[in-house]
């Protein structure tokens, strides 16, 4: 297993402490991932702070300590829905009989347990306790019901107990506790610590005030993308084109109108990127005159267009190591255009998109789609469009292994 000792935002871990003698070894547990390049941001609860103190924990851990939902509340940055939607993941440990109750039911009175109602990141649990209270129905039923909702438990195990019996109720070792984390996270997370700039939308191009060149893209495609993307662990950021569509939970979006905009922002994005995947829809003319007034009605009318930059050619000249994906909606010679295109602008892969489908392509939930590479051609066929980025990630994956310098 790979080891990075550089903190990576995109790996933050919330590590709930509970009420229980094993609290001293969180702090081994925090190493453990922060040797791996996780932030890792602890959160007690009330007992807890009867094993250890925040002031231990926020010393390893280089950053404040969640006592309580007044913390929360009280600081932007780690309000209970932006630190919940942050976290890669939530591992409590050690865990106690009464927290495996609170979050069974889905109690929510303390920042804790309002951190994990409040959290779609996948949830580890490693209790610790006496072995009648582990063996109790009570618990036995809310782990049952906590595993039902996809709860990842890492022990206990068997062993001498605190209170001075034998049993199970032992929290598990911390390397296996950080280990076994670790592993469900990097299947899970296999676009951790990568950085991607999507784009999405359509331009318009300005003729007069009021009109414009535009075009049927309703950025579906490009959001679906960012959104696999960032769930799947990178940083995302969506230079997004007219697009009404909301903006996805955290992922950083930047709103354009014109592709000269457009071209603005990737290149000022550009070197921050890993890879770059255009799905806008970008004009290739814009009116050569933009009218101050609005056009009168009257007779017929010529506006006069010229060539908008190629963004994608633009990267083209400058792309080093970086891996560039585009799209191509095409109406005609579907394969041999994209195939064209692939080859003049230095993509990576282009994934053609036959746009006289019905019900597929612009605007529509479905898009019709073949992946074209410098080595050959894969239909995709007709999939929805979430369906599409999925697969779409998994060929950007394959690229970023097959590169030796990421
Ligand atoms: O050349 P064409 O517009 O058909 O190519 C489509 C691909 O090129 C898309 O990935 C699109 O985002 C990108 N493109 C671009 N700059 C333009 C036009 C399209 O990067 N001016």
């Amino acid at each position: 297993m790979p080891t990075r000792n550089k903190t990576d935002d995109s790996k933050t871990l919330i590590l709930g402490i509970t009420g229980c003698i094993a609290a001293y070894k969180s702090p081994d547990i925090a190493r453990g991932f922060m040797k791996l390049g996780y932030k890792v941001v602890p959160v007690l609860t009330k007992a807890a702070t009867q094993f250890i103190t925040p002031l231990t924990m926020q010393s390893i851990c280089g950053g404040k300590a969640i006592t309580s939902l007044f913390d929360l509340k009280n600081d932007n940055q780690f309000s209970h829905l932006s630190l919940s939607s942050q976290a890669s993941a939530v591992l409590i440990a050690p865990a106690t009989a009464n927290i495996l109750s609170k979050l069974a039911n889905g109690t929510a009175d303390d920042a804790l347990s309002t951190l994990v109602l409040a959290s779609k990141a996948p949830l580890f649990i490693a209790p610790a306790m006496n072995e009648k209270m582990y063996q109790n129905r009570k618990t036995q039923k809310n782990i049952d019901s906590l595993k039902k909702e996809n709860a990842v438990f890492i022990g206990p195990q068997i062993g001498s107990l605190a209170c001075g019996e034998e049993g199970v109720g032992r929290l598990a070792k911390v390397s296996l506790i950080v280990n076994s984390v670790e592993e469900a996270l990097s299947d899970k997370y296999d676009f951790a610590g990568k950085k991607i700039l999507v784009t999405a939308g359509g331009t318009r191009e300005a003729i007069d005030p009021v009109r414009f060149i535009g075009n049927r893209s309703s950025g579906k495609m490009g959001y679906a993308c960012a959104i696999e993307l960032k769930n799947r662990g990178a940083r995302v950021k969506l230079i997004s084109a007219n697009c009404s569509l909301s903006n996805p939970e955290g992922v950083e979006v930047i709103n354009v109108e014109t592709s000269k905009q457009m071209l603005e922002q990737v290149k000022a994005n550009f070197s921050w990127a890993q890879a770059v995947i255009m799905s806008a829809a970008v004009s290739d003319f814009s009116p050569k005159k933009v009218l101050k007034e609005k056009i009168k009605k009257g007779k017929d009318l010529s506006v006069n267009l010229q060539k908008t930059p190629d963004i994608l050619g633009e990267l083209a000249k400058v792309k080093g190591n970086k891996i560039l994906i585009g799209f191509a909606a095409e109406s005609q010679d579907l394969i041999s255009n994209a195939a064209k295109k692939l080859k003049d602008k230095k993509l990576d892969l282009i994934f053609a998109n036959d746009i006289t489908k019905k019900d597929s392509g612009f605007s529509s939930a479905y898009s019709e789609l073949t992946c074209i590479s410098p080595v050959g051609t894969e239909a995709i066929g007709r999939k929805l469009k979430e369906e599409a980025a999925a697969i779409v990630a998994d060929k950007l994956k394959e690229l970023f292994d097959s590169k030796i310098l990421f």
